[in-house]
């Protein structure tokens, strides 16, 4: 178990083990590849993040995946795996996300890409993501870097 404050010193909590929080989350966060890229959206209010979102009722946390990938870039999912979930304990609210790895087959332009300004693809990410104001506060503590390290070390995904 990871623990550490976020951009907000919030408590976080993170585990690369099965469901550590809850086996039924109600947000999911997509660390997505498309054309050994990193496919992230434009969120209109908070900048550069991975797509992501809350689950909507009678969906599992891999549909709702799957459904904000499409919704916030165009990103078809051609396959996904769940790596980890964490917990972010705020004033008065705490909310538990799953996170998970997609590959992306095609990028189909949506009429709409809700709060997002849609796709954004970055052949890498900063090392500095914590300091760059294009990014999101979502990007900016250690879920990404430990998420990173997972999807490299465990998943033998090497070109990254
Ligand atoms: P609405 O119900 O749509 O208004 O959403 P909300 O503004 O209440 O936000 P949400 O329920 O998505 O999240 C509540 C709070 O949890 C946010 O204000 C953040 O502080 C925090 N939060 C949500 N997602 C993340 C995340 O991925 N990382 C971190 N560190 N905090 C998060």
């Amino acid at each position: 178990m990871h623990t550490f404050t976020d951009h907000y010193q919030n408590e976080v909590n993170l585990s690369f083990t099965i469901h550590p929080f809850s086996s039924e989350p109600k947000h999911v966060w997509v660390i997505c590849r498309y054309q050994d890229k990193w496919l992230l959206t434009a969120h209109s209010r908070r900048g550069l993040e991975f797509p992501g979102g809350k689950v909507e009722k009678g969906e599992t946390a891999e549909e709702a995946a799957i459904r904000e990938v499409k919704e916030e870039t165009g990103g078809h999912v051609s396959s996904i795996q769940y790596i980890g979930q964490y917990k972010v304990s705020g004033r008065g609210k705490t909310i538990i996300k799953s996170i998970y790895f997609a590959e992306i087959a095609e990028l189909i332009k949506q009429p709409t890409y809700y709060e997002t300004n849609g796709p954004v693809l970055l052949s890498s990410l900063p090392k500095e993501v914590a300091h760059d104001r294009r990014f999101s506060f979502i990007m900016k503590d250690d879920v990404l870097l430990h998420s990173l390290t997972y999807i490299r070390e465990k998943l033998k995904f090497v070109n990254i």
